[in-house]
């Protein structure tokens, strides 16, 4: 059996480093541990969340730079666009139909958006965001990926996903696999310039895909204590020194660590931090700048990817109708 990754990140907002760090890189360092991989950028989930048509598809455009410029290679992976797959729909459809309302209801999205609610416990709730876990199915089942790289808030929605795909199989044959969630730790912790989780929601962001003056603007306005020049600092609980050891080795974070002991000034620490993200940063912006330019290139790409995963998505989506009864009449 071919071991396949997928995953895709939601197309709102601008991506930052915490999406770089806990999402993009790890999943792109996966890609040779697998036979196929899959990326693409979950623009049917991103109206979900936001109905700023401006915003969703500015964000699209920002999604597929920030992984392409940060090293995926459409050669060797799947790339596209989640609406260039309408089979996914169709699909969705489908899994809605086996799927129990009641396993909606236990969605943890789903209780958090109607725990605020008091009298109408489902104000403000859409059948998006109700069935929302079946859509992310979808996505996963329609190319049978064994393993989802996603962030631990995600981890219902695959358990979600095995129980639909073992339903499927159940009710009309074997057809789906169940997943794998691998669990990504690591952006729950890339804090943002307050301090607090690096979210968008929190506007405390540093992105990443800027300028250099920006970036050094979005570092310099890290937040910390008032310690001055001289008094020696605690690098435990500090942004600055963590935000430094995701791009740091071992030895250099030592360093710091040594620097802040003797008191190292915070203008000194941040332009550290700077040099050092800079350093990593840098050629993803140099491909980043090339790619902005040319936008045929890029709906070029999307729509090779499209081509190529709807070969697969088309060949399921018939099978699927044959076992459901959808099929010519005989
Ligand atoms: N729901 C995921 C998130 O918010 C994004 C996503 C949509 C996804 N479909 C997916 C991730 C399929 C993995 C597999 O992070």
């Amino acid at each position: 059996m071919k071991k396949r990754i997928l995953t895709g990140i939601t197309t709102t907002g601008t991506p930052h480093i915490g999406n770089y760090l806990g999402a993009i890189k790890p999943a792109l360092n996966l890609a040779s541990d697998f036979d196929e991989s899959f990326y693409f950028l979950a623009d049917y989930h991103a109206i979900i969340k936001n109905i700023n048509n401006i915003e969703v598809g500015e964000s699209v455009k920002d999604v597929a730079l920030a992984w392409l410029s940060s090293g995926l290679d459409t050669n060797n992976s799947f790339f596209y666009r989640q609406s260039d797959v309408p089979e996914i729909l169709e699909l969705s459809w489908i899994l809605n139909c086996v799927t129990a309302k009641g396993l909606m209801n236990r969605s943890h999205a789903y209780k958090a958006a109607t725990a605020s609610n008091s009298d109408d416990e489902d104000k403000g709730i859409t059948m998006g965001l109700f069935s929302y876990p079946i859509l992310m199915a979808a996505d996963i089942l329609m190319f049978n990926a064994t393993h989802v790289p996603v962030g631990s808030d995600q981890t219902q929605h695959i358990e979600m996903t095995r129980d639909i795909a073992a339903r499927f199989n159940h009710i009309y044959k074997k057809t789906f696999e169940l997943p794998e969630a691998i669990i990504q730790t690591s952006n729950e912790i890339v804090p943002g310039i307050d301090g607090r989780k690096m979210s968008k929601s929190y506007g405390n962001i540093i992105p990443l895909l800027s300028t250099e003056k920006q970036l050094k603007k979005s570092i310099a306005k890290i937040v910390t204590n008032s310690l001055e020049p001289g008094q020696p600092k605690d690098h435990e609980d500090c942004t600055v020194h963590s935000l430094y050891s995701y791009f740091a080795s071992k030895d250099q974070l030592n360093e710091l660590t040594e620097e802040y002991k003797k008191g190292i000034g915070w203008g000194d620490a941040k332009n550290k931090l700077f040099d050092i993200v800079n350093e990593e940063l840098e050629p993803i912006r140099h491909k980043y700048e090339s790619l902005s330019e040319d936008k045929d290139l890029i709906n070029d790409l999307l729509s090779d990817g499209a081509s190529k995963v709807r070969v697969q998505a088309k060949d399921m989506i018939l099978s699927l109708r044959e076992s459901i009864g959808i099929q010519k009449i005989s």
